[in-house]
């Protein structure tokens, strides 16, 4: 047999930007390349745009995923000695349950080795989020992370030059080259880190709605169901919940403000602005703790209904067991919540990687925006939509996101929201609080800001928060629907 001639990038591009399908040899050479840097930032950008603009196959799909995950060291959490379980979302303004589901499951037993990731696009980042805690180190080393995993049961870190670097590479180049919302590069991207942590079960919340990548519903159904697929193939655990990403998460968005917001809720507080993120997080951290087999089995009852169940509309069709399974892993996450464990635990990791824990004395205090500015209702009536993207390129306006690959973002930036959808506001009444790095940044988000909020005379209709779930069976189910390919 003739040995195949080595790829040339330029043949990669040409050949995906004609719709042609790249086979497994060609994805190994591009994302070696991305790696090694042997293959410019030119050339990957512009391979990138070729597949944003052609879409990847399921086949490629799996290709690029498994590729990203064996680009570099991977994480056993055979030595912890306990179930590994994660949550990852495909990106959302304001979301910031993974400060609430990892200390969760930690404090239920499990472990929760978090890969994660900079802000993307108009969605915020954790790591972003997490660096504002002064001290805290977000790329550790595979054995610092074995440590805090062992001692804190959850550690949340970067991609690093060893750990998933192909990731870091084209994470870094699509935020800057418009190329993030394609279901095949959101799918690689985020199942290359999970895979890379080695867990046994993984919870994936894909957003839908005004503010997630892919607004539409059918979309997000086709990237939920592709997702619980491809990481099934890979033997990993894993179901998808459907989840409105319609209004910001809770009430802020942007760095600090966000890990202000999640300690409130681990300290046991509930601001009424706060609910959506509390319920959200419970729900997820409950199929987190199920997956994992620490909630108790279905059989042994969930006591009376819950207010849980009024963001749970959809239920698992056909498999009662699960849904009870979820249930009584969230009474499990609400206990954590209310026992202080689940806070004992952030705080443990959060001093494991270096943060200072001084700034949770006063969170108030410790945020000192460079210029702060209110946006007033112009009008009287009711919240009725919001787009949540341009609220999200707002927020990173203000200075919480990045221009250019590798900048340094302001951890003060952000926006608190005093109205959420379906609230009834008095004209002049402040609807957001906008904080900026500094005041000539403020005009063009308030601007943002305003024309992103509609109010409207009628009340707008409820959307749920959890609206289809995916599993295994039901992910191929729908993949094999010849209206969904
Ligand atoms: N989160 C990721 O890690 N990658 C994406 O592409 C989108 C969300």
């Amino acid at each position: 047999m003739p040995i195949p001639a080595p790829p040339h990038m330029i043949d990669l591009i040409r050949k995906k930007r004609d719709g042609g399908e790249l086979d497994g040899r060609e994805i190994g050479f591009l994302v070696s390349g991305a790696v090694d840097g042997s293959i410019p930032v030119e050339q990957l950008s512009a391979w990138l745009m070729a597949a944003w603009l052609r879409g990847l196959s399921r086949e490629e799909t799996q290709a690029l995923t498994v590729a990203m995950r064996d680009s570099g060291e991977k994480f056993s959490p055979a030595r912890l000695n306990k179930v590994a379980v994660d949550k990852h979302s495909t990106g959302g303004v304001g979301d910031k349950t993974s400060f609430l589901v990892a200390p969760i499951a930690a404090a239920c037993g499990l472990a929760v080795p978090m890969i994660s990731g900079r802000a993307l696009g108009h969605t915020g980042g954790t790591l972003d989020k997490l660096e504002s805690i002064p001290g805290y180190r977000t790329a550790l080393t595979l054995s610092e992370f074995e440590t805090v995993l062992q001692s804190c049961g959850a550690s949340i870190v970067s991609q690093t030059p060893t750990l998933v670097p192909a990731d870091r590479v084209l994470y870094a180049l699509r935020d800057r080259t418009g190329t993030v919302e394609s279901p095949g590069l959101i799918c690689a991207s985020i199942l290359s880190k999970k895979l890379a942590a080695g867990l046994d079960a993984l919870v994936l919340d894909v957003k839908t709605g005004s503010g997630a990548f892919l607004r539409k519903r059918e979309d997000a159904e086709y990237l939920a169901a592709l997702m619980v697929a491809t990481a099934e193939a890979a033997r990993t655990r894993t179901v998808a919940l459907l989840t409105d990403m319609g209004q910001p998460l809770g009430r802020a968005a942007g760095n600090w403000i966000e890990v202000a917001e999640a300690v409130e809720l681990l300290r046991g507080e509930r601001p009424a602005e706060s609910e959506d993120l509390r319920e959200l997080s419970l729900i997820l951290a409950g199929w987190m703790i199920h997956l994992g087999g620490a909630a108790a089995t279905p059989e042994a009852g969930v006591p009376g209904d819950r207010s849980l169940s009024l963001g749970w509309k959809a239920g698992v069709p056909g498999d009662r067991s699960l849904s009870l399974g979820w249930k009584a892993g969230s009474i499990r996450a609400e206990a954590a919540l209310a026992d202080g464990s689940a806070l004992r635990a952030f705080l443990s990791m959060v001093e494991a990687q270096g943060g200072d824990l001084t700034v949770f004395d006063d969170p108030a205090g410790f945020h000192k925006p460079g210029a702060t500015g209110v946006l007033h209702a112009w009008e009287g009536g009711y919240i009725a939509e919001m787009d949540t993207t341009k609220i999200g390129w707002a927020v990173q306006r203000l200075g919480a996101g990045r221009e250019r690959v590798g900048e340094p973002v302001d951890p003060h930036a952000g926006i608190h929201f005093h109205a959420r959808r379906g609230a009834r506001v008095e004209e002049g009444q402040p609807i957001a609080t906008l904080y900026a790095t500094s005041a000539d940044r403020l005009a063009e988000s308030i601007a943002l800001v305003r024309q992103a909020i509609d109010i409207s005379g009628g009340v707008p209709k409820d959307v749920p928060l959890v609206s289809r779930i995916f599993t295994r069976e039901s992910a191929e189910a729908h993949l094999s629907s010849p209206s969904n390919s």
